[in-house]
């Protein structure tokens, strides 16, 4: 019987820096996966660290990073702290020879994020980015049928991630939830559709010093259109993308776990008769076909995390998530940044396309 890379190695020895709101997921994951082992749990504020620690068996607690990675029994990081400390605690580890997960954002500029990416490859090891919901069993789904070319030629994409949330210190809401959503763009979009352009426009109503609400529109490769929404201060909570193709549209809803894909046939089509060019001639059709939805497994997204990372350790290839699909993401935040500071104007990007 073949056993896979994963299953046969000893578990994977991960120490956990941040013991914050978003850390203890990454333990509790750690800790109950079979592939990786929870060894420390590191954070400045040493009680929170002990109390986070104190839940799990063998695992230790410490305020000390740079202890952390002189710890040769220590293969990976996975780091869950503000996004201003990433790059330094992430180019530390590497140098370490350490493998590393980091949280969304990669790092608070493209610079930084092209020193880690350079830093990840000079030494050889796997530094993978936890966009959390493309290891989703929904978004694989997106992924799989969008690939394999089901609903057609993508003509939008509409993206809604709204709630009264968390207004952050150190990043605005673009930074803090559409990472989200450009994740998920960068592993669905085919390969060879790209993003040619990012225009944004965003808010502060309740003077909070950061933007609290945004809109983002991308142009994409061949004449489609993707729209984010985020937004901190909606009481009701939304979560959607809708994926609209010449033959089908998806919709994912994450808050309906009875029915979190809809794929829906039906549609607009133009048809042209003698005369092309004349709009008089133009013949508007509706399809009104049938919607499925699909039977997904649930399963939480960071054990999917984990075990990409796990595998492209041991399997010595790059992650889905890795550090350029995170700095593809971070093109686009900063773009969005820009333009939310000129008055909503469009700002190219060059080159951005996924592989
Ligand atoms: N993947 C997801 O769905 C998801 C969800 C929430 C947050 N996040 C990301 O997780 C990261 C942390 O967010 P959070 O909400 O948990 O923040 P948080 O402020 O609640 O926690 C951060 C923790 O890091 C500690 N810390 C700061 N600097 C440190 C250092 N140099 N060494 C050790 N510890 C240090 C702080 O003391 C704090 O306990 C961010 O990048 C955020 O975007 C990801």
């Amino acid at each position: 019987m073949l056993v896979n890379s994963v299953e046969k190695a000893a578990p994977l020895p991960v120490a956990v820096i941040g013991a914050g709101y978003w850390g203890p997921n990454l333990v509790r994951n750690i800790a109950m996966n079979p592939s990786t082992s929870l060894s420390w749990v590191c954070d400045v504020d040493l009680a929170r660290a002990e109390r986070l620690a104190s839940t799990y068996a063998g695992a230790r607690a410490i305020d000390d990073v740079w202890a952390v990675l002189g710890d040769v029994d220590v293969e990976a990081l996975a780091i869950a702290t503000p996004p201003s400390t990433h790059a330094e605690l992430a180019i530390a580890a590497l140098q370490a020879g350490k493998h590393v997960l980091i949280e969304k954002p990669l790092a608070s500029s493209i610079e930084d994020a092209e020193k880690m990416v350079a830093e990840a490859e000079a030494n050889d090891r796997v530094l993978m980015c936890d966009h959390t919901y493309c290891y989703t069993p929904a978004v694989q789904y997106m992924r799989d049928v969008v690939h394999r070319g089901e609903l057609g030629e993508l003509q939008f994409i509409d993206s809604v991630r709204i709630n009264l949330g968390i207004v952050q210190r150190d990043v605005d809401v673009v930074w803090d939830l559409a990472p989200h959503d450009l994740s998920v763009l960068d592993v669905v979009l085919p390969p060879g559709v790209g993003v040619r352009s990012v225009s944004a426009t965003g808010a502060d109503p309740i003077r909070s010093g950061q933007t609290c609400v945004a809109y983002l529109s991308m142009e994409l490769d061949g004449g489609a259109i993707a729209h984010v929404h985020v937004n901190w201060l909606s009481p009701t909570k939304v979560r959607t993308m809708i994926l609209g193709g010449s033959r089908r549209t998806l919709r994912w809803d994450d808050l309906d776990p009875t029915q979190r894909i809809s794929i829906y046939d039906r549609g607009v089509e133009v048809s042209l008769d003698a005369e092309p060019n004349s709009p008089s001639t133009r013949q508007i059709a509706y399809r009104i076909g049938d919607m499925v939805a699909p039977a997904l497994r649930e399963r939480e997204a960071l054990s999917g995390v984990l075990d990409e990372f796990v595998a492209s350790i041991r399997e010595h290839r790059a992650p889905l998530t890795d550090a350029r699909s995170g700095l593809r993401v971070l093109r686009l935040l900063d773009a969005a940044r820009t333009s939310i500071a000129n008055g909503g104007c469009a700002i190219p990007i060059e080159g951005w396309c996924t592989t």
